[in-house]
């Protein structure tokens, strides 16, 4: 499958485009917002575990990072309330499971080949700096190689200068409204802009908090090896 991942096209999802298709494991479905590859992918996806429902245990084999959305995502670690922010590198292993249930965005296969830092990181509990306009906030969660991955809050009214993402951005809306010049994104909303895309974004009065992530897009990931570059051309 070849899902969003021509690093040369923009690409986006809105709350009405979701359709939850199951997994192999009973009780777990997703939605997938980029995949590229068979039954191991590189791939990014809205993940649901129904209550009581849990995966087989695995290893990570090219990372695994995720954010976890609503209710309590849990491993043979612990367990991570909504606002978790983790990163499972190449080489780790778990058994993850949900005992009420919860929704995480997954990306599978994005990471460094030399990025071996495991995180566990509770967002809600982290000092949020100012950004580079007023009315922005911002929560660093990982960098690596010039790959950075943070959580934005714009307040109300917002307006940020026009920029370049010469290694593309991705960004998942999680709370509020975002905007830009091409179109309005309500929470839910995903989109990947390609390398070298511009836009100039900003919020109304419902402000918003996004995940976003800059410089992965053709960075030489893991996963990239999975991309059918015929695919790309055609
Ligand atoms: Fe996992
Ligand atoms: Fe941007």
């Amino acid at each position: 499958m070849q899902l969003n991942c021509d690093f040369e096209k923009r690409a986006i999802v809105l709350p009405e485009d979701y359709q939850f298709v199951s997994s192999p494991l009973a009780g777990v479905s997703r939605m997938m917002l980029d995949r590229a590859g068979g039954e191991v992918a590189r791939a990014t996806s809205i993940v649901r575990y129904a209550a009581g429902s849990g995966y087989s245990s695995h290893t990570h084999d090219g990372g695994e990072e995720i954010l976890v959305l609503e209710g309590t995502f849990s491993d043979e670690h612990g367990d991570y309330p909504a606002g978790s922010y983790l990163r499972n590198p190449p080489g780790s292993s778990h058994q993850p499971f949900s005992c009420a249930g919860c929704t995480l965005l997954v990306k599978l296969w994005q990471f460094a080949a030399d990025d071996r830092q495991q995180l566990a990181l509770d967002t809600r509990q982290q000092n949020w700096r100012p950004g580079l306009v007023p009315g922005l906030s911002v929560l660093p969660l990982h960098e690596h190689n010039g790959v950075n991955t943070a959580l934005v809050r714009w307040a109300p009214n917002t307006v940020f200068s026009r920029h370049v993402h010469a290694g593309g951005e991705e960004i998942l809306v999680l709370e509020g409204v975002f905007y830009d010049e091409q179109g309005r994104y309500p929470a839910q909303s995903w989109l990947l802009n390609p390398r070298y895309s511009q836009h100039s974004p900003y919020t109304g009065e419902e402000g918003a908090l996004i995940y976003v992530k800059v410089g992965h897009i053709g960075a030489g990931l893991l996963g990239d090896r999975f991309i059918n570059t015929e695919h790309q051309t055609s």
